[in-house]
């Protein structure tokens, strides 16, 4: 995540672009990651006749004395493992903004591996941000939700406890192009050359690129060309790269659903407004193995009533919900059924509930027929 406010006196400082990286710690004490947070993704829908199991995925590896999973699944659906805080080693550095950045050991040997290579081609990369404490998580949400407004913080900010960075196996970089530092995200994006070169040489230690073009439906994210995922294997990260998949995909968490959403007319929310609904939706659909999305449409502006904001307050009655909206969707089953839908039948008007408080991001609140 790149800084979103100028940092004006580090821009003029000395690049000491790779300085400052040191081994200094192993152990993580910090400890205060409350893998209890929900999100209302997680919330079974009521008030239907139905609800779907997620396929949230487990941790292949929950055993703390067997050391960290390195293909571990944090996204929208999976917190962060309970194992992890006790778990994981970590080393900090500094990087040449003069900020702290703490990252999983291997990782950072990894990046470091990396960062020599890409100098050796006149490329540079610092670490912006790798692992992020809850308390770090809500202060950008925060930030971003100010800066940018809700709907652009939730496509690029997780919610505090969901963010693959808790693991510190994520590492944000940035740039110093002619000896300045580029950091902020609508700089960065300024140069997809420098980018190209860098996603090129990911694989080879170890690296994928998390949240790709075009894989937004699946991650729940937008593309992110700073944002690495280090998987400690070589081969799984040769592969997912050269069929250009999530991890998502690549474990097997989602089916990959598309379709073009009609989004209809409304006088209440901005296209923008209802693109940031829809993801949400494909992603949450996502989970529904075997199913096939065959249309995802808006369901129009009297869904928005007050009546339907006091239920969305049923689910959370510390929530201050001040918006509503639906989305219906049609899908066929899978043939060989599944726990929750009958097999092999079209699904049609299926409704999905999202609300947002003031100033918040739309949240996934209820689904069902
Ligand atoms: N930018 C990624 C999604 C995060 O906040 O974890
Ligand atoms: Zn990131």
């Amino acid at each position: 995540m790149k800084k979103i406010l100028a940092l004006a006196a580090a821009c003029t400082a000395i690049c000491m672009l790779f300085a400052g990286c040191g081994n200094s710690s192993t152990s993580n004490s910090e400890s205060t990651i409350n893998t209890e947070a929900t999100t209302t993704q997680q919330t079974e829908a009521t008030g239907t006749t139905e609800s779907v199991e997620s396929t949230e995925v487990p941790a292949a590896n929950d055993d703390e004395t067997q050391g960290i999973d390195y293909m571990a699944l944090v996204n929208k659906l999976n917190a962060l493992p309970d194992y992890w805080e006790k778990t994981v080693e970590t080393v900090h550095c500094t990087n040449s903004l003069g900020d702290d950045v703490e990252v999983e050991k291997k990782a950072y040997d990894a990046y470091l591996a990396l960062k020599s290579d890409l100098e050796a081609e006149g490329v540079f990369v610092d670490l912006d941000s790798a692992r992020r404490s809850i308390a770090d998580q809500e202060r950008i949400m925060k930030d971003f939700t100010e800066k940018y407004g809700a709907d652009y913080a939730a496509k690029i900010v997780a919610t505090p406890g969901f963010s693959e960075h808790h693991t510190g196996l994520a590492l944000d970089l940035y740039l110093n192009i002619d000896g300045e530092d580029v950091y902020l995200n609508e700089d960065m994006v300024q140069y997809p050359e420098i980018w190209a070169k860098i996603h090129e040489k990911l694989a080879d230690y170890g690296f994928i690129l998390r949240y790709l073009e075009d894989k937004e439906h699946i991650t729940g994210y937008g593309y992110e060309p700073w944002h690495l995922r280090y998987i400690d294997d070589v081969d799984k990260a040769r592969e997912i790269t050269e069929k250009g998949i999530t991890l998502e995909e690549y474990l097997g968490a989602v089916k990959s659903s598309d379709v073009n959403v009609d989004y209809g007319s409304s006088d209440i929310f901005t296209e923008e407004e209802l693109k940031e609904a829809a993801v949400q939706v494909k992603c949450k659909f996502a989970t529904f193995e075997g199913c096939e999305l065959h249309s995802l449409r808006y369901a129009g502006d009297e869904s928005n009533s007050e009546e339907n904001l006091a239920r969305m307050k049923e689910f959370d009655d510390t929530a201050d919900y001040v918006e509503v909206i639906e989305f219906l969707t049609d899908f066929h089953t899978p043939e060989d059924g599944s726990q929750v839908f009958d097999a092999d039948s079209e699904m049609t008007d299926y409704q999905w509930w999202l609300a947002r408080e003031k100033d918040g991001g739309w949240q996934l609140i209820s689904w069902g027929k």
